[in-house]
């Protein structure tokens, strides 16, 4: 999914400012859970806070619903992530299979209670990994 801005005449209007890429992630002893990974995203440092990166979050999180997604985990900025309610994974018994501070790993359950009786490390799909 990218950010346009709006098409216009004008050459700095309706290019690419951003975008957010989701990709499957499986989790241990769970692989009935449909969990998708949330990374990377990347506004264009000169239009940043101006909502394009919450923008981003929003309309992928409704996709995800509308897919029947249930969990999303992302590695991002703890002071960021919150916002659009992602919590500390470990609260789920969720750890990452990457090496990174565990504040970093966070997850949202889209059906509430869908790690409800899961506990284990999340596995970003090969073709994540090898980017
Ligand atoms: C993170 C990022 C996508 C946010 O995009 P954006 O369009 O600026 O986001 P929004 O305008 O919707 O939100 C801006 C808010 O996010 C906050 N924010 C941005 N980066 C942050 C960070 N690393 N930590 C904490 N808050 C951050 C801003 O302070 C601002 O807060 P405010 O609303 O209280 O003023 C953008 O800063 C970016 O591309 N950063 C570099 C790449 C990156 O870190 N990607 C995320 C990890 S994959």
């Amino acid at each position: 999914m990218v950010a346009q801005t709006p098409a216009s005449k004008d050459a700095n209007l309706g290019r690419i400012v951003g975008h957010i890429l989701l990709s499957p992630v499986t989790i241990d002893g769970a692989p009935h859970i449909a969990v998708l990974g949330l990374a990377p995203m990347a506004v264009q440092p000169e239009v940043q806070r101006q909502g394009i990166g919450t923008a981003l979050v929003a309309a992928s999180l409704e996709r995800c619903r509308a897919l029947g997604i249930q969990v999303v985990v992302v590695l991002g900025h703890p002071a960021y992530c919150p916002r659009f309610g992602f919590q500390p994974a470990r609260r789920f018994g969720l750890s990452s299979d990457y090496d990174v501070p565990a504040d970093a790993f966070m997850a949202l359950e889209l059906t509430p209670g869908a790690l409800d009786s899961t506990t284990g490390v999340a596995h970003y799909h090969a073709a994540f990994r090898s980017l």
